[in-house]
């Protein structure tokens, strides 16, 4: 097996902090020592089900300015609200390949505002879809469960998916992360390690976790 390229973070996913208190999951994310905190933004119709929007993010980036604003949107239209996001706080702002538009010029548009940018694919999506964008990106994000709700079983079979875009990024000499989101637990998330992923997502894992802080500890190992 390869070196990695990357050292592993955890992403801990606010999906599955306590909505009513997102504030004080986002803090407790912080105080684990994790360096992101992943934040799923669902418009209802990209998937059948909704979040949080810009205001929200605008609001934890003051009650937690040292972590990193990981936002996965998953909406039929980024472009309509990737700069928002922008603007409320994201550093990294990730959209899905699946929806048609003008990914290049969202990817591009991304960066001049001064973010980092991410392609994401649904299980569904074989990895030469986002192939000719590969060296426009930040972030790959494998989606490891049907995007939507957290809680779902680990989809074991996007690992060849993962061990394909980790060769390209080498044949390629490229440097984006490659991030994981789904069912991702201290087993998963090493077998999906081991097939080159070194961003690692996780929402009930991390917010079940008896000692959230040595989970932190321990992917920063893996
Ligand atoms: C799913 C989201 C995930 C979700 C993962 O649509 O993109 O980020 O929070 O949750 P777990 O880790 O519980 O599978
Ligand atoms: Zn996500």
């Amino acid at each position: 097996m390869p070196a990695p390229l990357h050292s592993a973070l955890l992403a801990p996913s606010l999906l599955a902090g306590r909505h009513t208190h997102l504030a004080a999951s986002a803090i407790e994310v912080a105080n684990a020592g994790a360096p992101w905190l992943h934040l799923d933004i669902m418009d209802g119709h990209f998937v059948p089900n909704l979040t949080f929007g810009p205001q929200m993010i605008a609001e934890l980036r003051r009650e937690v300015p040292s972590l990193f604003f990981d936002v996965h949107l998953m909406l039929d239209e980024p472009q309509r609200y990737a700069e928002t996001f922008i603007q409320a706080g994201a550093q990294l702002v990730s959209f899905h390949i699946e929806p048609s538009l003008d990914h290049r010029a969202l990817l591009a548009r991304i960066r001049t505002l001064g973010c980092q940018n991410g392609l994401v694919l649904n299980p569904g999506t074989p990895a030469e879809a986002v192939e000719p964008f590969l060296h426009e990106v930040d972030l790959i994000l494998v989606m490891t469960v049907q995007p939507g709700f957290g809680g779902q079983p680990f989809r074991r079979d996007m690992l060849a998916k993962l061990a394909r875009l980790d060769a390209l990024r080498r044949e390629r000499h490229l440097n984006f992360r490659l991030e994981v989101d789904g069912g991702i637990d201290p087993t998963t998330g090493r077998e999906c390690r081991t097939a080159g992923a070194d961003t690692f997502v996780a929402g009930t894992s991390f917010f079940k976790s008896p000692d959230r802080a040595a989970f932190v500890r321990e992917v920063a190992a893996w």
